[in-house]
């Protein structure tokens, strides 16, 4: 196992890394299930929970997770602490580092921000997603969710279609589903692709529509655009989008028999997905949601539980 102190992309991942992340959720996910959802393994053990962005399922899931592992939680209210007087964030952290937590979980506006505290803290980070960056605990539930259907990832096809440049779920995903072997489509409004592309990744193509994105596509990962990133500012208009842009019925049909529909989340019933497709079996998304527990119950353990107290790399 290549993981050193902290989580911070998925590039820093072998692909034995991953699969041993994958199999030690779905051991975790078995204590989800049970009466007592509860096990001492990283008792002991505090997390502080920072998000300066708001989150609904990554910080519910990554608290959980903690409270399940009996890990100590302090989730801290970037709207009513210190930051707000103009503390900075590397303030924020040496403060918060004298109180000795063994991990920090960040989601932060600016790209890289979990790497500069990574830098500075002797304790583990996790990225819980960071600007247009990355969102590495994102694509390992994605992986775990499309292996408990699909098993070998190296055969499918992977359509992704939305605000590609803008989204830090599609980078993870792209960097992790290609390491794994997937060939990737990407489609969306020419504005908010990636203008190079991801060219230094061989099994990763710009579809030249939707329908050839989707066509036989064993999974279509569907992205919201992300309008605390400028997003609308590269569309004509949402009705525009809509009807260019939208995950339909119809557009679904072409894609293989067992297709899977995934999305991190929140979506925009009706914008990026139409509704009706929301609560069909070939939908996933209420199955991320439930595997990104045991991921981030995964992700604590290997970080915290396996890793003891490694300096920081400076
Ligand atoms: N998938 C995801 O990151 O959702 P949240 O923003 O609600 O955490």
């Amino acid at each position: 196992m290549s993981l050193k102190k902290d989580l911070i992309s998925i590039k820093d991942l072998t692909k034995s890394d991953i699969y041993s992340f994958i199999e030690t959720a779905k051991e975790f996910k078995k204590i989800s299930l049970k009466d007592i959802k509860k096990v001492p393994t990283l008792r002991g053990k505090t997390v502080i929970n920072l998000f300066y962005e708001p989150s609904t399922r990554t910080r519910s899931s990554f608290e959980i997770a903690q409270k399940r592992l009996s890990a100590d939680s302090l989730n801290i209210a970037i709207s009513q602490s210190s930051v707000t007087k103009g503390e900075t964030l590397k303030d924020t952290i040496l403060n918060l580092e004298s109180m000795k937590p063994d991990a920090f979980v960040i989601r932060h506006h600016e790209s890289g921000a979990p790497y500069f505290i990574s830098k500075i803290t002797k304790a583990s980070v996790i990225n819980a997603g960071d600007g247009i960056n990355e969102h590495p605990t994102q694509t390992l539930l994605d992986i775990m969710t499309v292996m408990e259907e699909k098993k070998d990832i190296s055969s499918l096809k992977v359509a992704i279609i939305g605000d590609i440049s803008h989204s830090r779920v599609a980078r993870s995903d792209i960097f992790g589903l290609s390491m794994l072997g997937a060939d990737i489509y990407i489609y969306g409004p020419y504005s908010l692709l990636p203008v190079t592309g991801f060219k230094d990744i061989p099994n990763v193509r710009i579809a030249k529509g939707f329908k050839e994105a989707v066509k036989n596509a064993d999974v279509i990962i569907m992205l919201r655009i992300q309008k605390e990133r400028a997003g609308y500012h590269f569309i004509p208009s949402i009705e525009e989008y809509r009807n260019f842009f939208k995950l339909t019925p119809e557009l679904l049909s072409l894609a293989s028999k067992g297709v899977m529909v995934l999305h991190p989340g929140p979506v925009n019933r009706d914008v990026e997905i139409s509704g009706s497709i929301i609560n069909r079996d070939k939908t996933f998304i209420f199955k991320q949601v439930e595997n990104g527990i045991a991921v981030r119950m995964a992700c604590l353990y290997m970080l915290l539980g396996v890793q003891k107290s490694l300096e920081p790399d400076i």
